[in-house]
């Protein structure tokens, strides 16, 4: 029984009270070339690994494929505009390296690189800060075919794309980053062949990891001589990753996937070498024959702000002989060399992707890169949710969605307030969008795209999305 005199715990008031971020906070929302621009075959466009693997038998849902997408391509006007009625302080999108490159080589099209510069030119017209993301997996099938990321060549050929890119855009873009997860491409597209280029084999995904950051590192080289003033990063997507129990055994197999999703990119970013315990781990898979004398030093090329995607956490347990698979992002050859360990529910409230909501994993993920990792700027450059939405009367009433962005938002004004330095926050996403192997069945968008006649509809979170921008922060709850 509660004694009436008793006041409210401390959290409980801080929980209700409003939340102001920082001054200057960058608020912004996030989309990705394939999942939205569509004209697949338009202004000497040549095909990516996504083109490729979406239009192959059984690799998206319903045999879905991002030709047409969200049409952006052709509908670049309205959709800035859509952002500036949010009152966007940022837009983070990404290139699509084949529009501006065919091919993966050789020179610029012109076409493909005048459609991002009006693209950058309208988002400075409307007070915008563009933040260009360079490779959100998009690898020209050619350099594919010429044997894709598990090839170091990709990596110098990425580094040439990125000196392309800086040439025709550095005088107008500020914030760069260069890879969007590199775990997903790596693990999930030569790994699960979940994603493309839907290839599964462990020790291609090491070396497809290892090639991603050596052309992360050659990258920014490139930009750093072409232009000094610009702030450069790399975005990954980090999980916490829970022991289910804290016996050894479950305690052991959450440090083998904690390795893998985590520390297999943090370290070799921001220390300049590969965890112990994990090249131990992956000894079965590789020898790790494919890192060259300077590799991790050019890795580890310093940088200005780290990108930090934020979805969810990992709970895991300790191998049980004959147990079933998890299906999808969690199979078993995703994680080479710890195939065995089971990732375990908690029977806590999912997304539509089946994703715990875990909205304190956020605080602790930023606190950790913090902590253990780097002095430099954080920014969580994507974070969001799926559920399904329903039309009524032209409105879409995201009451889910919503939440979760609210949840998430504490937890990052909780992180700033621990003392990271957390400078913006990127809501996924704008747009509903080809949500990859799950096609167009999943929706992240803060507007609502009906996909046959391309409407687009502001959903219910978008509109409080606005006014968590207009006050730069949380009213009181
Ligand atoms: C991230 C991707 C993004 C989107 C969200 C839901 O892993 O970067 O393109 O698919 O998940």
């Amino acid at each position: 029984m509660s004694n009436p005199a008793t006041p409210p715990a401390v959290g409980v008031l801080d929980e209700r009270a409003p939340l102001t971020f920082p001054p200057g906070f960058l608020w912004g929302a996030a989309t990705a070339a394939y999942q939205i621009e569509g004209a697949a075959a338009e202004g000497g466009r040549t095909p990516s690994i996504w083109d490729t693997f979406s239009r192959t038998e059984g690799r998206t849902v319903a045999g879905h494929t991002g030709d047409v997408a969200c049409d952006h391509y052709h509908r670049l006007s309205d959709d800035v505009r859509l952002m500036a009625e949010l009152g966007l302080k940022s837009y983070r999108f990404s290139v699509s390296w084949p529009r501006v490159q065919p091919g993966g080589s050789g020179p610029a099209n012109a076409e493909g690189l005048d459609f991002y510069r009006r693209l950058v030119d309208e988002l400075l017209a409307n007070g915008i800060e563009p933040w260009l993301t360079l490779y959100h997996w998009d690898l020209p099938q050619e350099l594919e075919d010429a044997g894709g990321w598990p090839a170091r060549d990709t990596a110098a050929r990425f580094a040439d794309y990125s000196q392309l890119m800086v040439d025709a855009l550095g005088d107008r873009v500020k914030y760069w980053t260069t890879l969007n997860e590199p775990w997903c491409s790596a693990f999930l597209g030569y790994g699960s062949g979940v994603h493309a280029p839907g290839r599964s084999d462990g020790a291609d995904a090491v070396r497809a990891g290892h090639h991603l950051m050596l052309g992360h590192g050659l990258a920014v080289q490139a930009l750093r001589a072409a232009r000094p003033e610009a702030q450069l990063g790399v975005t990954v997507n980090l999980y916490p990753v829970t022991p289910a129990t804290d016996s050894p055994d479950d305690r052991d197999a959450a440090r083998r996937i904690d390795g893998l999703a985590n520390r297999f990119f943090l370290d070799p970013l921001l220390r300049g070498q590969y965890p112990g315990d994990l090249v131990a781990d992956l000894a079965k898979v590789t020898d790790f024959g494919h890192v060259r004398d300077g590799d991790l030093a050019t890795i580890a090329t310093p940088l200005d702000l780290v990108g930090v995607n934020y979805y969810s956490r990992h709970v895991v347990a300790a191998p049980v002989p004959g147990a079933k698979p998890e299906p999808y992002w969690r199979a078993p050859s995703c994680w080479p060399g710890s195939e065995d360990v089971r990732f375990v529910t908690r029977g806590v409230p999912v997304t539509d992707m089946n994703w715990e909501i875990d909205a304190p994993g956020l605080v602790e993920t930023l606190r950790r890169v913090h902590e253990e990792y780097t002095d430099l700027p954080l920014y969580v450059t994507e974070n969001g949710s799926a559920f399904v939405d329903a039309v009524i009367d032209g409105k879409v009433d995201d009451v889910d969605r919503l939440a979760y962005f609210d949840a998430h938002l504490r937890a990052a004004h909780e992180a700033i307030g621990a003392g990271v330095p957390l400078r913006g926050y990127f809501a996924w996403s704008l747009l509903d969008n080809f949500e990859w192997a799950w096609g167009y069945t999943k929706r992240f968008g803060m507007i609502y795209v009906d996909y046959d006649s391309q409407t687009r509809i502001p959903k219910s979170s978008a509109r409080w999305y606005a006014e968590v921008i207009r006050r730069n922060g949380l009213a009181a709850q």
